[in-house]
Parts: C-alpha cells; structure tokens; sequence
C-alpha cells in the first residue's frame, strides 16, 4: 500500500555559491510521495539551481536525499536542440536500448498531442512541441518523480491546459511526485498541492491553502502581483478595495451587498 507521508525528497539546510555569489542559502523541504509542489519565485531568485542541485548536477553543501527515479524536463533555453536528430531518436534516448520502445514513445507522444510528429527533427519543433517532446522524454522510463522547469513556456493557452490536466492526470493515476518551476502564479495556485516560494535565502513552502499574500510579496517584493487564482486575486483585490472604499468588507458576502462584486 502507498504510504503518503513517506518523503520522496529530503533537502537540509542547502547552499549553493557559484564563487563568491550564494545563490541558495539554508534551503530547507521534504516533499512528499505522490504530493504536486509548484515553485514559484522572481527571476535569478535560484530555482533552476535548486533543481540541478537535486538532479546531482551542480556542487552543494547541504544533505539532498531522493529516494525514487526521476524524470526532468529543463528550461527551455537550456538545450542545444540544433542537433540533427528526429522526435522518436530524442524521446527514446533513456530506453534506447529497449526493443519495444516504438510501442512506448508512440503511446506518450500520443499523450503529449505529437502523434504525428516522429519523424520531425527536434530542431525544427516549435518551443511549446519540444516542451512536449521533453515530457514524452522525461516520462518514457516511468519514474517517480517528475521535475519540471517551467514546462509551460512557449506553450499557448489551450496547450497549456492540456499539459497541465496531462500533469494532473500522471499525479491522480500513476501516482507521480511532482516538482515544478513555473511563473503562472494562477495555474500554480490552482493545480499543485504545496506551493515553494523561493529568493535566495528567502524560501517557504505550504500547503497552497496556507499560502500567505505576504509570503509572495516576501518572495517577490514589493512589486504589484497580479493571480488569478480566486482566493488569492480576492486578498490583492480586497486591499484595493480598502484603499478606495474604508466601508469594504472582507466578507464575500456584505460585499455582495455592498455591490463591490459587480
Ligand atoms: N553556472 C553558473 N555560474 C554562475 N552563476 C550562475 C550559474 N547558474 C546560475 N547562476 C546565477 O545564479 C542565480 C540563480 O540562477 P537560476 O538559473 O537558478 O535562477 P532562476 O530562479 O531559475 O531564474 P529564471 O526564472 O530566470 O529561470 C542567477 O543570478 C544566475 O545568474
Ligand atoms: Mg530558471
């Protein structure tokens, strides 16, 4: 039987310098099996740092303990995708000495919406179908833990919704510990679990109910953040409304009655 409060990921106290720059400092989590945990954070703020600490790619000081496989699916711009290579050679690179992957890569590239997209060179992929690709890659040897970094950039909008119920779907069936990066605040709040909000040393992570507005702007300063998440766009707006109208309420309710909803 799974066990849900087992830790798939354990991070103590871990720092990262790149020469005399500390790019992460004290960093402190455990995450647990099956639980989608998004990470959220400005620009340079050390979350693609944070993750290649994890991947074992980059030196630390700290202790950093995975118990489990993992796929990982970089940022974009992280790939050299000029290599003359077709979608099928790209997705099965893990498995590529299995002799059944055609079966394998053909069902995740179904998955990923590429079905017909095999025979493409990777490098001729707009952004959003090597997002994708990079999922059916990272899939392909089942792991347990999948770590994404902003996976979503470059995909449009309906796309994104794809790739996010995609994500969802590999956390409720399949039972996958994710781990993602992104910068849409909103679908953050409305798809994961627990939510890390991470700057260097300033790091919290909660469960997304928890989250407080003052944790974004401890993370993100002062400047205006905009989500369109219910709850947490209603903090920002409520605040606004403060400002304009004394006599606002925080209750959902009299505001209705107040006609502040209209
Ligand atoms: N290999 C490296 N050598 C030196 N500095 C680095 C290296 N990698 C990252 N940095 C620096 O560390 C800081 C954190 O970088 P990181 O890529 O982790 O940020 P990020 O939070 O992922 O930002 P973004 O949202 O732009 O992807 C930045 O200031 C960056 O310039
Ligand atoms: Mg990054």
């Amino acid at each position: 039987m799974r066990n849900s409060s087992e830790k798939v990921i354990v991070v103590k106290d871990l720092s990262v310098k790149f020469g005399d720059v500390e790019v992460l400092k004290d960093v402190s989590f455990e995450i647990p099996k099956g639980s989608f945990t998004g990470i959220i954070g400005p620009n340079g703020a050390g979350k693609s740092t944070l993750l290649k600490a994890i991947l074992g790619f980059i030196d630390y000081e700290g202790m950093i303990v995975l118990n489990g496989t993992v796929g990982y699916v970089p940022q974009l711009s992280s790939f050299n995708r000029e290599f003359p290579m077709n979608v099928y050679d790209f997705v099965r690179l893990p498995i590529r000495k299995e002799k059944n992957w055609k079966e394998k890569v053909d069902e995740l590239l179904k998955e990923v919406g590429l079905e017909r997209f095999g025979q493409k060179l990777v490098g001729t992929l707009s952004g959003g179908e090597f997002q994708r690709a990079s999922l059916a890659r990272a899939l392909i040897s089942k792991p347990d833990i999948l770590i994404l970094d902003e996976p979503e950039a470059g995909i449009d909008e309906m796309g994104k919704a794809k790739f996010y119920e995609l994500l969802s779907k590999l956390k409720e069936e399949d039972h996958i510990t994710i781990l993602m990066v992104s910068h849409d605040i909103g679908l953050i709040f409305e798809k994961c679990d627990n939510v890390m909000c991470l700057n260097k040393a300033i790091h919290c992570h909660r469960p997304t109910e928890a989250m407080k507005i003052e944790d974004l702007k401890r993370t993100f300063g002062e400047f205006d953040i905009w989500i369109r998440s219910d709850d947490h766009y209603e903090v920002e707006h409520e605040k606004y409304e403060h400002s304009r109208h004394p006599e606002a309420t925080n209750d959902r309710k009299k505001r209705d009655e107040n006609g502040y909803n209209k």
